[in-house]
């Protein structure tokens, strides 16, 4: 084991070919993941938060290119890594879940058959073995009656207890790393509350680190030590979570969290206003400005990721207005 965090991901691009030639999906973004950390990974629907969840096991589609960064995993860059060697991590030291159990599974196979398949490939169990593994594991996401549980197809069960199954399958390889895709956003409220609950006890059972992808502000809230709110394939704002939703700097920030539905809230949320242009069509300078209230002429060039003056410390926006540029009066 490496000193340092566990995950550190720095200048990752993404690109899709267009008739114009490649454009960036994800552009130059990075992130840290400490050990035991829960990162939430931020920002409304197309921002490039699944093809960043995906290229850190070089999972992506065929379309997108991983076109530049470094994914350093315990201090070995995965990114660079000849795929043999990347398989030793898929799975076993980083594993993921997604969205949708129902697609994840296989519809033929019996739901403790298809962890045990996980457990035979990483950690080389017999089969006697396996099956006390698979109980164990479906005791330990909060599956009733494991043993049967496991003899279940995924129709058999519902879409919580599907998920339930896809987290044993990703604790089946004892990874150091979970990268969970808006594991809840299919389940109805009261069963996502429950999955978040399983997650922040697994997390402090085994001492995971957690990548936490998401819209939900609300649910990262309950979740995250730190979040990483992503614009149109950019990290607009990096923070600790309560600095960052008690004192945003962004006004992309401030936007989402104001249009959080709260209880105490007397005024209707606002959502902002338009949305997220396509990689194709960004506007020049901030990818924001054309939905920012707070534009101003400055916008036109990007802006960079830096520490703000007035952020607290680890808070960094890339905004004109909270950068100080080089000779700019204060
Ligand atoms: N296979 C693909 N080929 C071309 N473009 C893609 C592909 N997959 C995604 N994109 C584009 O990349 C951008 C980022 O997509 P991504 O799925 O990562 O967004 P997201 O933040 O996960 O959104 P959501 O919240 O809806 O899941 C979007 O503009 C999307 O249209
Ligand atoms: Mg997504």
């Amino acid at each position: 084991m490496s000193e340092g965090p566990l995950l550190q991901v720095a200048g990752l691009t993404l690109t899709v070919p267009s008739p114009r030639g490649p454009v960036a999906v994800v552009d130059r973004v990075g992130f840290v993941i400490g050990r035991g950390e829960t990162l939430g990974l931020l920002g409304e629907s197309g921002c490039g938060k699944t093809l960043t969840a995906l290229s850190l096991l070089r999972l992506l589609p065929p379309a997108v290119h991983l076109a530049a960064g470094s994914v350093r995993f315990d201090g070995v860059d995965l990114a660079a890594l000849p795929e043999r060697q990347l398989r030793r991590y898929r799975g076993k030291r980083v594993a993921m879940v997604f969205q949708d159990p129902a697609a994840a599974l296989n519809p033929v196979l019996r739901v403790g058959a298809q962890v045990e398949e996980v457990l035979e490939v990483h950690r080389r169990l017999s089969g006697a073995q396996r099956r006390r593994e698979v109980a164990r594991l479906f005791g330990d996401v909060g599956l009733a009656e494991p043993e049967r549980s496991a003899r279940r197809y995924p129709h058999e069960l519902s879409g919580g207890q599907r998920q339930r199954v896809l987290i044993a399958m990703a604790l089946a390889g004892e990874p150091e790393l979970v990268v969970a895709d808006e594991p809840t956003a299919s389940l109805d409220v009261t069963v996502q509350a429950q999955i978040l609950e399983l997650f922040r006890e697994l997390r402090q059972r085994r001492g995971l680190s957690l990548l936490w992808i998401g819209h939900d502000l609300g649910v990262a809230a309950s979740l995250c030590d730190r979040v990483t709110i992503l614009y149109a394939g950019r990290v607009a704002e990096t923070g600790a979570l309560a600095r960052v939703f008690r004192q945003p700097l962004h006004p992309y920030t401030q936007g989402l969290l104001a249009a959080m539905p709260l209880l105490e809230r007397r005024a209707p949320p606002k959502g902002i206003p338009g949305r997220v242009p396509p990689p194709a069509e960004l506007p020049e300078g901030c990818r924001f400005r054309d939905r920012c209230p707070a534009a101003f002429a400055d916008c036109a060039s990007e802006p960079a990721l830096i520490p703000a003056p007035l952020g607290s410390p680890g808070q960094a926006a890339a905004c004109w207005l909270h950068a100080t540029r080089p000779g700019a009066a204060t």
